[in-house]
């Protein structure tokens, strides 16, 4: 497609739920905005109360998000985490552990704001956060 990006890249892009809106021109796009990383099972993603400046997606495996000790929820792939401090540049709000094996995308710093400019990113981003707004609000 003369983009220059792996086909095995936009495939995985495609097969993220955050992307649904996008087109294969806009995934070559993201594609320079996010970064693979892989982590073993145990590795802490994000932690309570520290700064962060970073935000994921999963790709493969499960973390848990972890709050006053106790687990609020467990992340699978095509989940992401991590951007709530990116969003307010507050301190985390969870701590994220890696509870298998990962494959991650990471959005940096420099690259978040053209991350959610991308079409329909920033809408499926609210969507999820409703849900999770109202999973929280449900379980008072
Ligand atoms: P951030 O505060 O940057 O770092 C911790 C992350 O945990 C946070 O962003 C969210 O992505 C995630 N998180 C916090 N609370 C929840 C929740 N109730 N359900 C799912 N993920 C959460």
């Amino acid at each position: 497609m003369g983009s220059g990006v792996p086909a095995r890249r936009i495939e995985m892009l495609r097969g993220l739920p955050l992307f649904d809106h996008c087109t294969d021109r806009e995934l070559a796009g993201l594609d320079r905005l996010v970064d693979e990383i892989e982590v073993a099972e145990g590795a802490v993603l994000t932690r309570e109360g520290q700064p962060g400046r970073e935000s994921f997606i999963v790709v493969e495996g499960e973390a848990d998000v972890v709050l006053g000790g106790e687990t609020i929820a467990t992340l699978g792939p095509g989940s992401f985490f991590g951007e709530l401090a990116m969003l307010d540049f507050r301190p985390r709000s969870a701590t994220v552990t890696a509870k298998t094996p990962m494959r991650l995308l990471v959005v940096g710093p420099a690259d978040f704001s053209a991350f959610l400019a991308q079409p329909g990113v920033a809408v499926k981003m609210l969507e999820v956060l409703v849900e999770r707004l109202r999973e929280m609000e449900a379980s008072r």
